[in-house]
């Protein structure tokens, strides 16, 4: 019988998992399909206990869901501690919360400059998408800084690491940069429609630091064209974190390995033609 996979948020209709997640399925003639289901707060429990009755095998969780989806899982600990998951998982019988995000943004990383650990990572934003992030990060060892606008979260989210400290975005933030190896927007700042946006500009930057913005839409953001601007040398879209963290549902889910290639093919097809 076919498969059933889907996502859930609010909104969720310009989401980019069911043309990702889809491709990956007709690659390997899985008999299987990825819907995205819009379902607000209210109904979570609902919609969670519903897709248990109905036979689906796995879901997506996004904003705003993400938090309060763990009150309705069984969630891995890593999870816990992010205190949001992604991914729901069926096939158990009793739903299993997993939290992808953190683990694509490392193998993005990893990718890129090799090992993390003892690397001085500045991750900017103290909210859902930088806790998933910094988590992984700290475990693997990297020197982290949360620099965030609200300088209490980014002290509380620092606070929850092994090896973090936080800042605010004033002036200390300028210099953290020059000392840094690797800058991460995990903020929305950027993000369409409000495309002109950044936190960090080119006289910020040194053409040592690796640049990695979490925003994919657009591709190219404010932050990543400061960062060509000022010389940077390894520039990194929020394309292959997207896959990523889909490609490590899809494992989760379906054991199988998925075809990363097609799928970040699908999702740059679709955003040129945005
Ligand atoms: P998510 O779960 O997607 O990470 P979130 O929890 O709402 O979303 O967090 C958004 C992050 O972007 C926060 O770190 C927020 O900073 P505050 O904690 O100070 O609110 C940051 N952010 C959003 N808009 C911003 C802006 N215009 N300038 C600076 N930071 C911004």
């Amino acid at each position: 019988m076919k498969k059933i996979y889907g996502i859930i948020g609010d909104p969720v209709a310009h989401s980019l998992s069911p043309v990702m997640h889809n491709a990956a399925f007709e690659k390997l003639g899985m008999d299987a399909v990825y819907l995205a289901f819009r379902v607000s707060k209210d109904e979570l429990e609902d919609a969670v206990r519903g897709a248990k009755s109905l036979g689906i095998s796995g879901l997506n969780v996004t904003i705003p869901l993400k938090e309060k989806a763990l009150f309705f899982v069984d969630a891995e600990e890593v999870a816990k501690k992010i205190g949001a998951i992604n991914t729901i998982d069926f096939s158990s019988g009793t739903p299993i919360g997993y939290n992808t995000d953190g683990i694509g943004a490392k193998k993005v990383l990893e990718e890129t400059v090799g090992e993390i650990k003892r690397k001085r990572v500045l991750i900017l934003g103290a909210g859902g998408a930088a806790r998933a992030i910094s988590f992984y990060l700290d475990a693997e060892g990297a020197r982290v800084t949360i620099a965030n606008r609200t300088k209490e979260r980014a002290a509380q989210l620092a606070s929850n690491l092994h090896n973090a400290k936080s800042i605010g975005l004033s002036a200390e933030f300028k210099k953290h940069i020059k000392d840094s190896d690797i800058l991460i927007n995990a903020t929305s700042v950027g993000m369409h429609p409000d495309e002109d946006a950044t936190l960090v500009n080119a006289d910020m930057m040194h053409p040592d630091l690796v640049v990695f913005d979490i925003v994919y839409n657009p591709m190219e953001t404010k932050l990543l064209r400061e960062a060509k601007r000022a010389g940077v040398k390894k520039i990194v879209d929020g394309v292959k974190m997207l896959v990523y963290q889909g490609a490590a549902s899809f494992r989760i889910w379906t054991k199988e390995e998925p075809p990363v290639e097609v799928m970040e093919k699908v999702v740059r097809d679709a955003l040129i033609r945005d």
